[in-house]
């Protein structure tokens, strides 16, 4: 079992988690121990944690982004008042980032704030949304408009859940595996490119990678005030186009999916106006493109897109902000460039 360790919390990663976890639980004699699930993760995930946890109470949520809402944060709300938790009663959120960012923003608000536990069950959630505490529910159409920052109690990570993730939810969380190496980390990109098919077991050694990089940004900046909107590279213009996509589309786009065309687009940036090289952007662009479908940028007019990107919580004042990139494994932040320099940005994908 591995163990990265924050300032005020250590992430476990192995198959062995759950015995850390249930030493967790006896030491901090809790009164109650609440899970949290939606309908796949009680389904697939539950009964194996089951195997070692006992004597929960499930709070169950619908799965899916349209439910991080508030009436979601309602139910656990309700949820948790109905079944009388109290200030020593723990959440786990077993599932993704979802169930993580609801989950720890219900515990986090419930009575001033209860301990929360992350069980990550998506490759997302293992590699990005579980660790550095950031939580919230979409609002108004607008992606995580409402929240804070507390970090959980502790997170497990455990590889076997995995196995009953589909093709489309690997790939969702690959694009953050993607980022992570384009970032921070070159030696951990070129690991990347290596990879041909995404299934399971090809992701499985990259996965203590893509933590590294995520624990030693979020160590040094908790709070993002610079370091850690690195983070956000690809999801100025990736946010945009899930936000539409979520409005629009009958199957909308994943987060994963609509960062990886905001990589594409942002790199361009990078390219022009940063230093990045032609080659790399060319890379960058066909190695996305390998691995997620194209979408068509056509219809939407980029117009509409940037009004989500000012909506967007990472912006000061009307000025657009981005991470962007020098070079691969080095991302610089608080970039800002012109409606007309996005438009070529969407442009260039569109045409790719
Ligand atoms: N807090 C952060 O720092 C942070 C970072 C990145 C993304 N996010 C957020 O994370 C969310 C996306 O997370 P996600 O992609 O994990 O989505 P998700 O939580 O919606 O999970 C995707 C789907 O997989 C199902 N599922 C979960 N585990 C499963 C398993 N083991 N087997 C089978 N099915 C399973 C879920 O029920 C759901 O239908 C977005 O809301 C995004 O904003 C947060
Ligand atoms: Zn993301």
């Amino acid at each position: 079992m591995k163990e990265y360790s924050l300032k005020n919390y250590s992430i476990y990663l192995g198959n062995e988690v759950f015995d850390s976890l249930l030493e967790h639980l006896i030491e901090s004699s809790y009164t109650q121990v609440f899970v949290l699930v939606d309908e796949q993760t009680e389904k697939y995930c539950l009964p194996i944690l089951q195997k070692t946890l006992f004597d929960t109470k499930i709070i169950r949520i619908k799965s899916g982004e349209i439910n991080k809402s508030l009436e979601t944060l309602q139910t656990i709300w309700n949820e948790l008042f109905d079944n009388q938790a109290d200030k020593k009663s723990v959440v786990i959120n077993l599932g993704g980032g979802v169930i993580n960012d609801i989950g720890g923003f219900a515990a986090s608000t419930f009575k001033r704030g209860i301990d929360y536990v992350n069980i990550p069950t998506t490759l997302l959630a293992m590699v990005d949304s579980s660790i550095g505490g950031k939580l919230g529910i979409d609002y108004q159409n607008i992606k995580n408009a409402i929240g804070l920052i507390k970090d959980p109690v502790a997170v497990y990570i455990n590889p076997i859940f995995l196995d009953t993730l589909d093709a489309r939810e690997l790939r969702n969380g690959f694009a953050e595996m993607i980022k992570h190496g384009l970032i921070a980390d070159e030696e951990y990109w070129d690991k990347i490119l290596k990879i041909n098919a995404i299934d399971a077991s090809t992701l499985l050694p990259l996965i203590a990678g893509s933590i590294k990089v995520k624990v030693q940004v979020v160590k040094k900046d908790p709070h993002e005030e610079d370091l850690r909107k690195i983070l956000n590279f690809g999801h100025t213009i990736g946010h945009a186009i899930e936000a539409y996509s979520l409005i629009h589309d009958k199957k909308p786009l994943k987060h994963g999916e609509a960062i990886a065309i905001g990589m594409i687009c942002e790199s361009f940036l990078a390219k022009e106006y940063q230093g990045l090289g032609g080659k790399e952007l060319r890379i960058i662009s066909d190695f996305i493109l390998q691995h997620y479908p194209k979408y068509s940028l056509k219809n939407i007019l980029s117009p509409e897109l940037i009004k989500f990107m000012r909506q967007d919580k990472k912006n000061n004042s009307d000025q657009i902000n981005f991470v962007s990139l020098k070079r691969i494994g080095k991302a610089i932040t608080n970039r800002t460039f012109s409606d007309q320099q996005i438009s070529l940005a969407l442009n260039y994908y569109d045409a790719l």
